[in-house]
């Protein structure tokens, strides 16, 4: 009988990456490590990247029944940042609530008589297509005061979390498996179950560092979440049906990037959605050592090459350019932030033939 291939046994090298990489994670707060990730711009309701990943499981779960919701999920993260742009301009509240008012007037007279305010366009396209009250309205009459202790109340950012967990309600649907290597302290799955994906996911969740395993385990007990690299994820080979991934490669070596995308494809059956918040259209990986690990600018077209030999279908997508040239949105706060989609598997057995 032939023997199943093993994967191959980890070097000396990442040996020693895999124990610093813990030590660089460790040395964080719980504290800190339960909420950094998901402030501000991160806030993972209103991240491009953390929604590009549910809606990425959504169409896996529900074909593209959810099309339409999932086009205005990105105008109001549009409108949330184009607003928290406002808020941390030197503008005082009650000046930004002006412009803000101004613009809704423009909006409801369709454009006519709007000398003082300009309709920044994807709220324009966004608007046509809403009936009223709307979260466009919503979001800009809602009256910001000095004295408020968070950038925006919760109730606005939660627009879509509730939309998405009404609506899931009433759905039904075969539950997919999914792993988040380097999943933090449920940074991302805090929303996933959030917005009503829990039930339909058989979701495993590694980090290296400990304190975000507990913190994780301490919200979802009932939610496997374990300790672990993405060096060496513990799932035999196939087994998994999906797998996305955060924010990670850029902290890693050049021998450990090569050997975490080897992981990734080799437990996962179907598709990958990687995420990466310093990418950029250059030949090489510019790799940085700081603070004991790596803080890397990576070369889409090396990361391009890693995948390709493995993928039957790769899509990849640099969010600035894409939103500029989408949605005519000039100011993503990150210019290096770039999502890929991998289809590892053919659905269609010509597929491979025909490409
Ligand atoms: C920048 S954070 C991103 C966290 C989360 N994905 C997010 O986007 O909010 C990087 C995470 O990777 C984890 N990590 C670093 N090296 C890892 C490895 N080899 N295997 C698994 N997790 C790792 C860290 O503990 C940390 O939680």
């Amino acid at each position: 009988m032939q023997e199943k291939p093993q994967k191959p046994a980890l070097s000396e090298a990442l040996r020693e990456e895999t124990y610093q990489l813990k030590a660089a994670w460790q040395r964080h707060d719980a504290s800190f490590l339960q909420k950094y990730l998901i402030e501000d711009v991160e806030d993972p309701r209103i991240n491009l990247q953390s929604i590009l990943t549910r809606h990425f499981l959504m169409d896996r779960l529900f074909d593209d029944r959810y099309a339409e919701i999932m086009a205005h999920e990105i105008y109001f993260a549009l409108t949330v940042h184009w607003l928290l742009g406002l808020l941390k301009s030197k503008r005082s509240r009650a000046a930004v609530h002006m412009q803000t008012a101004a613009v809704l007037d423009a909006l409801l007279a369709d454009g006519r008589d709007s000398d003082t305010a300009a309709i920044p366009p994807f709220m324009a396209e966004a608007f046509g297509t809403l009936s009223l009250p709307n979260y466009i309205s919503e979001l800009l009459m809602w009256v910001p005061r000095e004295d408020d202790a968070e950038l925006m109340p919760g109730y606005l950012l939660e627009t879509f979390g509730h939309i998405w967990a009404e609506t899931l309600a009433h759905e039904q649907a075969e539950p997919i498996s999914v792993i988040e290597p380097a999943c933090g302290s449920a940074n991302d799955y805090r929303y996933l179950a959030g917005y009503g994906l829990g039930p339909f996911l058989d979701y495993t969740g590694l980090d290296i560092a400990e304190k975000n395993i507990v913190n994780a385990r301490r919200q979802f007990p009932e939610v496997n979440f374990q300790v672990g690299s993405v060096y060496e994820i513990p799932a035999e080979d196939k087994t998994i049906d999906f797998c996305f991934v955060h924010d990670l490669f850029e902290h890693l070596s050049p021998e450990g990037i090569d050997r975490a995308v080897a992981e990734i494809c080799r437990v996962t059956t179907q598709d990958v959605c990687l995420h990466f918040f310093n990418m950029d259209d250059i030949p090489q990986d510019a790799i940085r050592k700081k603070d004991g690990y790596h803080w890397n600018r990576l070369s889409s077209e090396h990361m391009q090459n890693r995948l390709d030999p493995r993928a039957v279908h790769l899509e990849s997508r640099c969010l600035d350019t894409w939103l500029k040239s989408r949605f005519a949105y000039p100011d993503y706060h990150n210019k290096y932030a770039w999502s890929w989609w991998i289809q590892l598997q053919s659905s269609n057995p010509l597929d491979k033939i025909r490409s």
